[in-house]
């Protein structure tokens, strides 16, 4: 009931402001109204918008946290979707739907969505990795490219990936394995490199540590979307 009237609420105001709109502003530049913005979002929410919501394809994890990843990250892995590098069916359905615009206005969003909220994060991970994570980390040199926590990467298209939910860290590691696949992986040359060093039981152990860790990435329920 509560959602109906969100909805019903939103559409008034969407209607409203654009019958303000076509009464007083000549024509709008392509920036991206809240309206549309929205609507941009709306085709997200039911996945990422919902916590521990799981995907089953190719096994069962929770989808990725968005809010608080950064925006560089966010367009360059939403381009790999559509160009097939990434080859998870249903966001290369998705991402091929989106212009370059529309990744831009989504990412800028998601970077900056549950700001107010994060935790403030040491230099170094708040927890120590036990011996044999240590060893893994060190001889791939995880920290150079994501950061000393983790959540700081060095470039803006790399991620945060300190806190992501480590099932889902998991799939990923071992996408990155699988790049001679039609169906499934990504095709990174960089993680590609690194995740071929590594066994599936180390990329595990890898996963769970970097999951188990405090981090930016969050996943903010649709609830609180709508009252934004
Ligand atoms: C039907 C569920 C579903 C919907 C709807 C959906 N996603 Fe996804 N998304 C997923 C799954 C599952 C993955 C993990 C895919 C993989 O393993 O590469 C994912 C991955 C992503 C990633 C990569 C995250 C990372 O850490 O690398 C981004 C970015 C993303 N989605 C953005 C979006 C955006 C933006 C929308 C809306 C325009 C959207 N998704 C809609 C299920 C969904
Ligand atoms: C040379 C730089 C570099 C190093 C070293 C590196 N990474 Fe990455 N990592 C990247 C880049 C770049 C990406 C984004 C690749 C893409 O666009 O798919 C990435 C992506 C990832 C992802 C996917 C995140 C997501 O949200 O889907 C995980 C998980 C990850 N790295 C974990 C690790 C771990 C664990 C290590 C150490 C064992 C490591 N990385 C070492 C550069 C690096």
């Amino acid at each position: 009931m509560n959602n109906l009237l969100n909805t019903l609420f939103a559409l008034l105001v969407a209607c409203a402001t654009t019958l303000a709109q076509a009464q007083t502003a000549p024509a709008a530049p392509a920036a991206a109204s809240p309206q549309s913005l929205q609507a941009k979002i709306a085709m997200c929410v039911g996945c990422h918008g919902i916590i521990g919501y799981k995907a089953s394809f190719p096994e069962v994890y929770r989808v990725p946290k968005l809010a608080g990843q950064s925006a560089g990250y966010i367009v360059a892995a939403l381009n790999a979707y559509k160009t097939g590098e990434r080859k998870h069916p249903t966001m290369r359905g998705i991402a091929e739907g989106l212009s370059d615009q529309d990744m831009k206005d989504i990412a800028a969003y998601y970077e900056k969505l549950g700001a107010g909220t994060r935790p403030t994060l040491g230099d170094k991970p708040n927890r120590e990795p036990d011996a044999q994570v240590a060893g893994l980390i060190q001889k791939a040199a995880c920290f150079s490219c994501h950061g000393s926590n983790l959540s700081k990467p060095i470039a803006p298209n790399y991620p945060k990936i300190a806190g992501q939910y480590p099932d889902y860290v998991f799939v990923a590691l071992k996408s990155y394995k699988a790049s001679d696949n039609q169906s499934i992986g990504r095709n990174n040359g960089v993680m590609g490199a690194i995740a071929k060093q590594f066994s599936v039981p180390e990329l595990k152990a890898l996963a769970d540590y970097v999951g188990s860790l405090d981090g930016e990435l969050q996943t903010i329920p649709e609830s609180r979307f709508h009252q934004q």
